[in-house]
Formats: structure tokens, C-alpha cells, sequence
């Protein structure tokens, strides 16, 4: 018999029932249970590279994986990654969840839009700013002019409409609206398609998607009024499902919490404003949110990208086990420092 069918008898999951290109895929991080090499400790956070340590976890044994990689917007600890790098990175650490989770599980996301994302290729963009126009000649009285005159140099289109050269170069080239005129052009990267065929690519299906509104982040509203951009206060959470038998239990939470969050596709969640010793925390009750509506007490909850311990000091206060990787030491010290503090404390009531 071999470590595949030992496995799906075990934990009730045919990997034979998949799609001919997803079982030679996912065939490998089966066959490795065979292999001698110990597994993590539960409740414990782990130094290393999710990449690896992924491969560590015992299989089919995790109800739920949540967490907030790097987004890609140059905080340091992303800063040697290539987009091409991160790219890799996520759709690997993805991919290396479907054996680890147990069958009828989920992997949630939580992950935004890259705002500012550099694009050689785009043209630049020619924004007339109404509110710094001081002149009240427009690009089509410029234009007009110029089909009336078409030999006309900017110089006499100027004395016609009596204005300075450097309006008529102005309204015919626009104003670059972020910095000089060689700067990389800058646009939106939406996340969510490379998320999903990451997903499905490992065996996954989207299952659900929520919104989470934070606080408005005001540092790029220069950009932001010089353009019709808005500003940088929301954020998804993609919620995927591997192929099993899932428990549908809604006493999880009270009514009042289905009537408030548990069906809302929208939560409203202040982000962490003290960012002091970790720069990119997710608010508590965000895991804690998920950790509710998807898993049971003592069920395992996965973040292997654990920065400052959120998700552990989450599953604790909601008595689930929790495993943690980080590659940082410095934060995995901060993260065991907090799970620490909070095995010490009694459960504080959820302000839901
Ligand atoms: C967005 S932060 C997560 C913050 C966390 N949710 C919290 O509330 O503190 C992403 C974390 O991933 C870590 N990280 C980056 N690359 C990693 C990798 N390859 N493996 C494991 N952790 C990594 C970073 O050091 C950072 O702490």
C-alpha cells in the first residue's frame, strides 16, 4: 500500500477523485510522509523559511491556515525580492499548504491591490490639474488654435491666445503628476487573479472572499489629489477550500455575531496604529474573526508567515493550537514573547 492511500484512508481524502494534472502534482508532498524526517511541534513558532517549513507540517492535520504575507509595497523585510521572487514565493508557500490542511479545511489570505506598482511600459500619464491652473486657456483652445494655424510654433500660438510659452508646452504635453518627467510610471497591481490561480493551481477552490475596511491611510493622498485615485483603506480576505467533508456549524457563533460579521461580506476593523515593533501587524481581531466561524476549540491554526505572533495570541485567547513560522528572528522572538504573555493571561472576553 502506498504513503497516498495510506493517507487517504486515514483522513477520508482520495487524491485519486482529482484531475489527472493535479494528482501528478500534488502526488510528491503526499509520498513524502514516508519519509523519516520529524514534523513541527504544534504551538510552537518556528524560525525558517515557510517554503521549508511547510514541508515539515504532518499532513491533512491543519483546519485552518491564516495569514498576511508580504504585499509587494517595499517593507524591508520583502525589500530583496524581485516581483518575480515574490510571485514564486507565494504561489509555492500555497501550493506546499494543500497536503498539510486537513481535508474540508481552509487557507485564508489576507492580502491587498499593490497601489504603486512600477510599470515601464505604461505611457505616461498627462493629467491636467484643474486647481493649479492658473491660465483659464484650456488644451482644446491650445488644439483649436493650432488646426486654425497649423504652422504656427508655440511661440506665436502664445502671442495669439496671450499666454507664455511655457502654458502652451504645458497644455500640449501635460503635467507629469508624480515627479520628474524619466520617472517609472506607477499603477495598480490587482492581486486577486494571481491569488486564485495560485489556488487552484495547488487543488484549492475559492470558496469565499471578504472585504476589510481599515482606517483611511492618508500618506498618499498628494497623489491622490492630483488624480482621481482613492485612498489606501481596504484590504481581502480570499478564502479557499480544500476538497472534504466540512463541518457547518453556525452555533459557533451567537446570533448576534452572524447578524453583525459572521454573513457580512464587509468588516469594518480599525488597523494596528502602533506598528512599533512589528511594521505591518494585522489587528487581532481579524484571525480571530476567521478562527471562530472556521474551526472548533483545539483545532490547528496555521500562520506561517507569523510576524509578531497576531494569529497565535488569536488562537489561544479562542483555546485552538496554533503552529507558527517566521523567517525573521528578531520577530520570532517578539512573536514567542507575546504567545508567552498570553498563555500567562486569563482569557480577556472578545470584544466582538
Ligand atoms: C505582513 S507580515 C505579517 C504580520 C503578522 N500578521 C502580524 O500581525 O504580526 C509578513 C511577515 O512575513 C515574514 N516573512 C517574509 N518572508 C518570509 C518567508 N519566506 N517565510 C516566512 N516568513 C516570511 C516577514 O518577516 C513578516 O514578519
Amino acid at each position: 500500500m502506498s504513503g497516498i492511500e495510506k493517507q487517504s484512508d486515514k483522513a477520508g481524502f482520495d487524491l485519486e477523485r482529482l484531475s489527472p494534472e493535479l494528482q501528478a502534482q500534488l502526488r510528491p508532498l503526499y509520498q513524502r510522509e514516508e519519509s523519516t524526517e520529524s514534523y513541527l511541534e504544534i504551538n510552537k513558532i518556528h524560525q525558517g523559511d515557510a517554503r521549508d517549513l511547510l514541508l515539515r507540517i504532518k499532513p491533512n492535520t491543519v483546519a485552518l491556515s491564516i495569514w498576511s504575507p508580504p504585499y509587494f509595497v517595499g517593507k524591508e523585510y520583502e525589500a530583496n525580492l524581485s516581483f518575480q521572487d515574490w510571485q514564486m514565493l507565494l504561489a509555492t508557500v500555497v501550493q506546499r499548504h494543500f497536503s498539510i490542511l486537513k481535508p474540508g479545511g481552509f487557507l485564508v489570505i489576507n492580502i491587498a491591490d499593490i497601489l504603486v506598482f512600477k510599470d515601464s511600459a505604461m505611457p505616461r500619464i498627462q493629467a491636467e490639474v484643474i486647481s493649479q491652473r492658473r491660465s483659464p486657456v484650456t488644451r482644446e483652445d491650445v488644439l483649436n488654435a493650432k488646426e486654425r494655424h497649423p504652422h504656427y510654433n508655440r511661440y506665436q500660438l502664445a502671442e495669439l491666445l496671450g499666454v507664455s510659452e511655457q502654458i502652451i508646452d504645458r497644455r500640449l504635453h501635460g503635467n507629469n503628476i508624480r515627479g520628474g518627467k524619466s520617472e517609472v510610471q506607477t499603477r495598480v497591481k490587482i492581486v486577486g487573479g494571481l491569488v486564485e490561480e495560485w489556488a487552484l493551481n495547488a487543488g484549492f477552490y475559492p470558496y469565499d472572499r471578504r472585504i476589510w475596511v481599515k482606517d483611511a491611510a492618508w500618506e498618499n493622498s498628494r497623489w491622490a489629489s492630483l488624480s482621481y485615485r482613492s485612498v489606501d483603506e481596504f484590504e481581502y480576505l480570499y478564502i479557499f477550500w480544500k476538497p472534504g467533508v466540512t463541518k457547518v456549524d453556525r452555533q459557533r457563533l451567537t446570533r448576534t455575531e452572524w447578524r453583525e460579521w459572521g454573513s457580512r461580506g464587509v468588516w469594518h476593523i480599525p488597523s494596528v496604529r502602533a506598528n512599533d515593533d512589528h511594521e505591518a501587524k494585522f489587528p487581532i481581531k481579524l484571525p480571530r474573526r476567521v478562527i471562530r466561524l472556521l474551526t472548533d476549540p483545539w483545532d490547528v491554526v496555521l500562520d506561517c508567515f507569523m510576524g509578531s505572533g497576531t494569529t497565535a495570541v488569536a488562537a489561544i485567547k479562542e483555546s485552538r493550537q496554533f503552529t507558527g513560522v517566521e523567517l525573521s528572528f528578531q520577530y520570532v522572538e517578539l512573536a514567542r514573547k507575546n504567545v508567552e504573555q498570553e498563555m500567562l493571561q486569563p482569557t480577556l472576553p472578545f470584544n466582538r
